[in-house]
């Protein structure tokens, strides 16, 4: 397995692939000595493991989860049925790369995104084939979202990519071999650390507080992860300290749209919260893209200078 091609399988909002440098800076120094287990309890697209995994930080047990169960389906077929998967998106790509024009791909798009909102039991009778169109979709839609409606079904409009890589196959043999022995969850953050002790390092990315310049009112529900939300992960938080496990966190930064903001100083009160820059493509709009406020809040210091 050549470790460069290990990384995330699918483009999932709010990735950390920018934020890599920073979260490494804020690892354990004696990772590989005395973290066992490791767990990522909102993994997403998984930047954070599988930069570990490349870089062959691999502890002896590792815990994923994600209450997506489309999401924690196709971690799991990437997992264990990898080579029918690439079979199945080989095919997609083909069929949809023998259709030249930009209307005739659009329809192609459509009819897949139509059969995959069709087929939600999918997800339990042919989780290969659900992985294999979340995947398509992935790749040819716009801007690379995963986005669905109330109702659950996926929404986002084609994408107009010249050629898009749909089936990536080197990277999908790669992190299936580097998954092996992963225990995938799908459930809620607080019900994938039982057990956690001193020898587990947690690593928590939640949905992103919004960030918005204009309006006071925060605690809508985006996502189903509200104000209240974040306090359940604090006192998550709160009860792994005081069992002694060493956790990492990563959130929006209120303070740089409203300096005033201090929700997650008195959040996190006691822990070690810096600001850190990370540039990420959020918006359509190219001139909102650009570097991006985060936070890191972290139960324990590494020598890293504040
Ligand atoms: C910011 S994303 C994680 C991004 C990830 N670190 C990456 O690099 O791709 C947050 C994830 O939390 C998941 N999520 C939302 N509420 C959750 C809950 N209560 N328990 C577990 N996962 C949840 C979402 O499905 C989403 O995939």
């Amino acid at each position: 397995m050549k470790r460069e091609t290990i990384k995330p399988f699918i483009k999932w909002a709010g990735g950390k692939t920018q934020l890599l440098p920073e979260l490494d800076a804020r690892l354990p120094e004696d990772f590989k000595r005395t973290v066992r287990v490791y767990a990522e309890p909102f993994v997403g697209g998984g930047a954070l493991l599988f930069h570990l995994l490349a870089k062959g930080l691999r502890p002896e047990r590792v815990v994923v989860n994600d209450s997506n169960p489309d999401l924690a389906n196709a971690w799991r077929v990437v997992q264990s049925h990898a080579a029918e998967l690439v079979e199945a998106l080989d095919e997609l790509q083909t069929d949809y790369r023998a259709r030249t024009g930009e209307e005739d791909r659009r329809a192609f798009y459509l009819a897949v995104r139509d059969a995959y909102n069709a087929a939600i039991a999918d997800c339990a009778d042919n989780p290969v084939r659900r992985t294999a169109r979340m995947l398509f979709l992935n790749r040819t839609c716009f801007n690379g979202l995963y986005r669905v409606n109330a109702k659950g079904a996926f929404n986002v409009p084609f994408g107009r990519y010249a050629n898009p890589r749909i089936c990536d196959r080197e990277t999908l043999l790669a992190d299936s071999a580097a998954l092996a022995g992963v225990e995938i969850l799908d459930g809620d953050f607080a019900d994938a650390l039982a057990g956690a002790g001193p020898d587990w390092f947690v690593y928590f990315d939640p949905p992103y507080r919004p960030i918005s310049a204009t309006s006071g009112f925060r605690d809508y529900t985006q996502g189903g992860f509200d104000d209240r939300e974040q306090h359940r992960l604090a006192d998550v938080c709160r009860t792994l300290d005081r069992k002694g496990v060493r956790w990492l966190l990563s959130n929006s930064d209120p303070k740089g749209t409203d300096p005033g903001d201090t929700f997650f100083d008195g959040l996190y009160a006691g822990f070690d919260i810096r600001g850190v820059q990370a540039s990420r493509m959020v918006n359509a709009k190219a001139d909102r893209r650009g570097k991006l406020g985060e936070i890191l809040v972290s139960n324990f210091t590494n020598g890293v200078p504040s």
